[in-house]
Parts: C-alpha cells; sequence; structure tokens
C-alpha cells in the first residue's frame, strides 16, 4: 500500500473532529489554546487543518496566520474564514520572516511530520525571543502504536490495565482510524520532543496533562473504565524562545 497523504482523508478529519462535533476539542484543546495564547498579537496556526484553532484564536483578537501543506484543508479553512489568513506550507519551511511572530501553536500535527528537528528549527526561528510555543500532542507515552484498555480474564477477578507499546522505538505506522481510512502516524517518545525543543532554542514553561474530557468519556460505556479516565490522551508542551545570547 502506497503512504496515506493527508489530501486523501482531510474530510474524514473534518467531519470527525471539527466544527464543535468533537468533545475533547470543544472541552479542552480550544480552551487550552485559547488559555496559554491570550494577549499574543501575531500567531502561527502550523497545520492549522480547516482552522479550528486559528478562528478560536483571531475571535479573542489575534492576527492568525493559519499554515498547512494539504489543500483540501486551507480550501475549507478559507471557506469557514473567521478571521485568520492561510497560506499552503509544511513544517520545513514556513514563509514567514525570522523572528516576526509573538506565538506559534502546532495541534496534533508533529505526530504526522518526520522532520522534528528541521520544524523545531523552523519554529524557534519564526519566533521572537520570549515568545510563546504551545505544542499539543497524542500524548507519546500513553497513546503510542499499539497501546489501549486491556481486560485481562485470565486473572480472577479480572483486571483492567493501560498497555503501553514499545515506548521508546521511534517508528512510523499507518493505522485504519476508520474503516477505510489509513492515517500515518510517526510515534517519537516524549524526550524527543522536550530535547528537541530545548536543542532548538525553546525553554519548557509548562507541561499540560489533562484528563479526557466528560464529554470525550460519554462517548462509549468502556470510558467509564477508571483506567480510561485516568490515562490522559492529550500532552500540552507550553515553551518559550530563548534570547539567541540566553
Ligand atoms: C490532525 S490534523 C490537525 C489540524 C489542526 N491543527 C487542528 O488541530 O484542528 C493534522 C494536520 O497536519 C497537517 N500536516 C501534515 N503534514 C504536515 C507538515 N509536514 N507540515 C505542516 N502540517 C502538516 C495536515 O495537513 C493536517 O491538516
Amino acid at each position: 500500500m502506497t503512504e496515506p497523504k493527508w489530501d486523501e482523508h482531510a474530510d474524514w478529519w473534518q467531519r470527525e473532529f471539527t466544527d464543535g462535533v468533537d468533545p475533547e476539542y470543544v472541552e479542552q484543546i480550544i480552551p487550552l489554546a485559547r488559555q496559554h495564547l491570550a494577549g499574543f498579537a501575531t500567531v502561527i496556526d502550523l497545520g492549522t487543518g480547516e482552522g479550528q484553532i486559528a478562528r478560536a484564536l483571531a475571535a479573542d483578537g489575534a492576527r492568525v496566520i493559519g499554515l498547512d501543506p494539504t489543500p483540501s484543508q486551507i480550501e475549507v479553512a478559507l471557506t469557514r474564514g473567521g478571521g485568520p489568513v492561510y497560506a499552503l506550507a509544511g513544517a520545513d519551511r514556513l514563509p514567514v520572516r525570522d523572528a516576526s511572530a509573538d506565538a506559534v501553536v502546532v495541534c496534533l500535527v508533529f505526530e504526522h511530520v518526520d522532520g522534528l528537528d528541521e520544524a523545531l528549527a523552523e519554529v524557534a526561528r519564526v519566533l521572537r525571543p520570549g515568545g510563546r510555543f504551545v505544542l499539543f500532542l497524542n500524548h507519546p507515552l500513553l497513546q503510542t502504536p499499539d497501546s489501549g484498555m486491556i481486560i485481562d480474564h485470565m486473572i480472577e477477578p479480572p483486571e483492567t490495565y493501560w498497555r503501553i507499546g514499545a515506548y521508546l522505538r521511534e517508528a512510523v505506522t499507518v493505522e485504519e482510524v476508520q474503516k477505510g481510512v489509513f492515517v500515518r502516524f510517526v510515534h517519537r517518545p516524549l524526550s524527543r520532543y522536550l530535547n528537541g525543543m530545548i536543542a532548538a532554542g525553546i525553554d519548557l514553561l509548562e507541561m499540560v496533562e489533562p484528563a479526557p474530557p466528560p464529554g470525550f468519556l460519554a462517548k462509549a460505556p468502556e470510558y467509564e473504565e477508571d483506567v480510561v479516565a485516568t490515562t490522559p490522551r492529550l500532552l500540552g508542551l507550553v515553551g518559550t524562545r530563548r534570547p539567541s545570547d540566553g
């Protein structure tokens, strides 16, 4: 099978996760983005998709530039409007001047990008010293390939636990996320993200590990299990651009 491209499943993403239909975005991700980017005037939303985070930040008064290399995402972002400006661009080369952004947000994007260090170098290049970086990831420790809830019926009473896959092994997987929809993921351990940020000149201010929000847990009876309710799906890393002599 040839590797799936985002253009092939942008409609799946738009249908299932945007425009207010996904409780994780509505109750958690968008509010966290607003909270950690409040007051930053010029914000780049890298891997903006159809622009749901860009629109929320623009509604809060930011001048937002949404960048994404997938034409079928940018076309929908332009249709949905709401204030941001958009351009087709990938993480390896941002069409933005050095030190011209007050903040960059990257939400659920770097787990689809091969060149993490190149992408982080671009983020650091466009951020002004003291600028804010907000990175949201599918939790790289707890949402590894093959991770998930296991009910072990071999013991009495049966035990429910969260299995973690091959955490330390960097790996590309193609997952069938819905019948006929294949998405390519790059798994990396958490230290790759943190140390990559630090090496690029971005220091950590805060790590955010929220519990899955109520609207997500209400989606399926098995999500009521304590192990699901206490296992984060999202990781947020909030950083600041170090001055170059720092
Ligand atoms: C899961 S969607 C997230 C979209 C948006 N950030 C959001 O949270 O709604 C992942 C996005 O990453 C984009 N993407 C894939 N490869 C990329 C790259 N090399 N550089 C920037 N964005 C990329 C895809 O086109 C897609 O829109």
